[in-house]
């Protein structure tokens, strides 16, 4: 077992089954910082689940007429599946209606009783249900409306247990001076602390007016409120009040709980004075990242913008989808999300600086080689020392700013290499070097293109799950980039010379946007000029052999030549731009090759339905030497050409 640990959470999840997009930010973000971990060499628990008691899900259950239980159940098959097809590789999925969850939670309440930080009084309030949060009258204000969502709130009067909030509230104080970093940001800090120093009223943790929850359990007509019951899911995971507390010990505390905006102060405050009432120790550090927002306004599927991330996922790929969220919203700030940002980071990050990084290298590779990766050359300068120092930094920077949990400016550092790459091919022009026979230096460049393409493959590994294997397979590397772990970007040279490239499928097919119907994408995927298409696209084209019956020059015309053709029974016209090549009598009689499924075209007045094939090569000023294509054995017009 590996010597580090590394404790990660994500906020357990209410079961919805609207889940968009914006949901699964907090999970991918989390999946990238637990596979940065594990690729450090760290031993990663990485926690998520759901949080399913409530008053509100009671009343869902209730309308769809099924028990909460059987409601929920549904729903966090879901989200399961949701984080499979996202490739969240979480260490454990705790559900709070869990027996190991109910039971341990069971105990910190007792716990909580037994010394006191927890009392029977009778509460009033002003209650928000889809917040599931209690208000002051002061902070419902005269219109009783909920503080944070806006909605009308319900006055609550009812026996009901409290936690001492107060009492810890000095000691909070001190322990937030003493570690100014378990805040993060620290604007989210100073928020707290001034809500914190404002005064701080004991917190309601029990209900009697719903019964969807965990009963307490000297009292069982009180369910425990929501907030004991879903935080204490970070320890009840690791076997906190079981037999078996072998996980508890090994990774408690906390190294990271990352949590959306709006429950920091639940994260910050509550949780902590809960844990100091139990004399645990406290998670090292809360991290608050912000919302990501549909241009405009709220995230909702009325906008006509697809949100769904299983549909997203489907057309665009998960690498895609993962990569968007991850470099689009600098951590911790709100980002907005519209589709057409989404294409333009594919077509921009991905099928133009990586994919073309790829497709292009390994084809010269090819050309060049027979794809075998050639020996490097020493001594390094100009433009060579440069990429190595930029891979270096790279590396670098993208582990500074992991540590910093600046996801997006860890991408932005390896497509500071991706991007000199693209530059050093067109500085250094293997192709002109191919033409001057310079070998030995054309063969340090490849090497240090295929090096560098290792190099951006193991930095890839936590952020993108299926390109960094697809570059390491079309690398001829063996195994995997997440099995060679991240201190294998930082060493240069490592790639063996002599090993046998496999170019594969472009990595990311551009995006093609219809213009006309703005925010709708087609997914006609378009070959950059240089890429090989498949033989379905070459099976789209119909190229049949007709014959010329007729043909005749367009007036006023120096090129065009009106033909009439026979495709067996079938008769056309067509106008080909060869009359100064050809004259009218000896086209008849000929048999050529045309596309037969183009769509009409009208030139100077005349309709065209096809194209006829013929090569052509340029010649001194307007002249064109231009050679028809036809067959060279007698075939029936209308014959097929495959
Ligand atoms: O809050 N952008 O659960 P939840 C970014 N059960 N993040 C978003 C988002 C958006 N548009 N929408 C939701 C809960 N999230 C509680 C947590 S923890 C002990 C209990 C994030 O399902 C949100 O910020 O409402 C939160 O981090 C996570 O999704 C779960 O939200
Ligand atoms: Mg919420």
């Amino acid at each position: 077992m590996a010597e580090k640990t590394f404790y990660l959470t994500t906020p357990i999840y209410y079961p919805s089954d609207k889940l968009h997009i914006g949901h699964a930010y907090t999970t991918v973000a989390a999946d990238a910082l637990a596979r940065f971990k594990r690729h450090q060499g760290y031993d990663v628990m990485f926690l998520t689940g759901t949080d399913e008691h409530g008053q509100k899900i009671e009343r869902i259950a209730k309308e769809h007429g099924v028990t909460p239980i059987e409601y929920v159940d549904k729903i966090v098959a879901g989200i399961k599946d949701l984080w499979k097809i996202l490739d969240i590789s979480y260490d454990d999925f705790i559900r709070t209606t869990e027996e190991r969850h109910v039971k341990a939670v069971q105990t910190i309440f007792q716990r909580l009783y037994d010394r006191g930080d927890i009392y029977k009084a009778e509460y009033s309030g002003w209650y928000c249900v889809p917040c599931e949060t209690f208000w002051t009258e002061r902070q419902a204000g005269t219109e009783h409306i909920c503080p944070d969502c806006g909605r009308p709130v319900e006055l609550v009067k009812e026996e009901s247990y409290f936690f001492r909030l107060s009492k810890y509230a000095d000691r909070w104080l001190k322990f937030i001076e003493e570690n100014p970093d378990f805040i993060q940001p620290p604007s989210r800090r100073n928020e707290m602390v001034s809500f914190v120093k404002q005064g701080l009223e004991d917190l309601c943790v029990s209900r009697t007016t719903f019964d969807w929850g965990i009963p307490v359990p000297w009292d069982p007509k009180h369910v425990i409120y929501v907030w004991i019951d879903a935080l204490s899911n970070y320890i009840t995971a690791l076997g906190y009040a079981s037999e078996d507390e072998s996980k508890f010990h090994r990774y408690w505390p906390a190294d990271l709980h990352l949590v959306g905006k709006e429950i920091v102060r639940f994260h910050t405050i509550i949780w902590p004075m809960m844990l100091m009432a139990l004399d645990l120790p406290l998670p090292k550090k809360v991290f608050g990242h912000g919302w990501l927002v549909l241009e405009g306004g709220k995230m909702s599927k009325s906008k006509g913008n697809v949100v769904d991330p299983v549909i997203l996922v489907d057309k665009y790929g998960v690498d895609a989808i993962r990569y968007f969220l991850l470099r689009e919203i600098p951590f911790g700030a709100d980002g907005s999300y519209s589709e057409e940002a989404l294409v333009k980071r594919i077509n921009s990050d991905l099928a133009n600086d990586l994919g073309n990084l790829l497709y292009r290298t390994l084809t010269m590779m090819e050309k060049y080689f027979g794809g075998r990766v050639p020996a490097p050359a020493s001594p390094d300068e100009g433009p060579d020392a440069d990429l190595k120092r930029v891979a270096q930094e790279a590396c670098a920077n993208a582990e500074a700013a992991m540590d910093r949990l600046e996801i997006s400016a860890a991408l932005e550092a390896i497509w500071e290499l991706v991007k000199r790459a693209n530059k050093y091919i067109d500085e250094v022009a293997p192709w002109s070097l191919a033409r001057e026979k310079k070998n030995e230096r054309l063969g340090a460049v490849m090497y240090n293109l295929a090096e560098t393409l290792r190099i951006v493959a193991v930095m890839l590994v936590p952020y993108l799950t299926r390109a960094p294997q697809a570059i390491w397979e079309q690398l001829g590397l063996a195994g995997s980039p997440a099995d060679v772990g991240w201190q294998a970007a930082r060493q240069w040279g490592l790639l063996t010379p002599g090993t046998q490239t496999r170019r594969g499928a472009p990595l990311f097919p551009r995006i093609e946007v219809k213009k006309e119907e703005k925010n709708e994408v087609s997914e006609e995927v378009k070959a950059p000029a240089e890429e090989k298409i498949s033989i379905e696209q070459f099976a789209q084209v119909e190229l049949k052999v007709a014959e010329v019956l007729a043909a005749e020059r367009v007036p006023k015309s120096k090129k065009l030549i009106r033909l009439e053709i026979a495709l067996g029974d079938e008769r056309r016209q067509i106008l080909a731009g060869i009359g100064r090549s050809y004259t009218p009598e000896e086209l008849v009689g000929k048999k050529i090759v045309v596309v037969a499924n183009l769509k009409p075209a009208k030139l100077m007045g005349y309709e065209s339905n096809g194209m006829l094939l013929a090569a052509s090569f340029p010649g001194e000023g307007e002249e064109e030497h231009i050679s028809l294509l036809t067959v060279d054995r007698d075939i029936k017009s209308g014959a097929r050409i495959r």
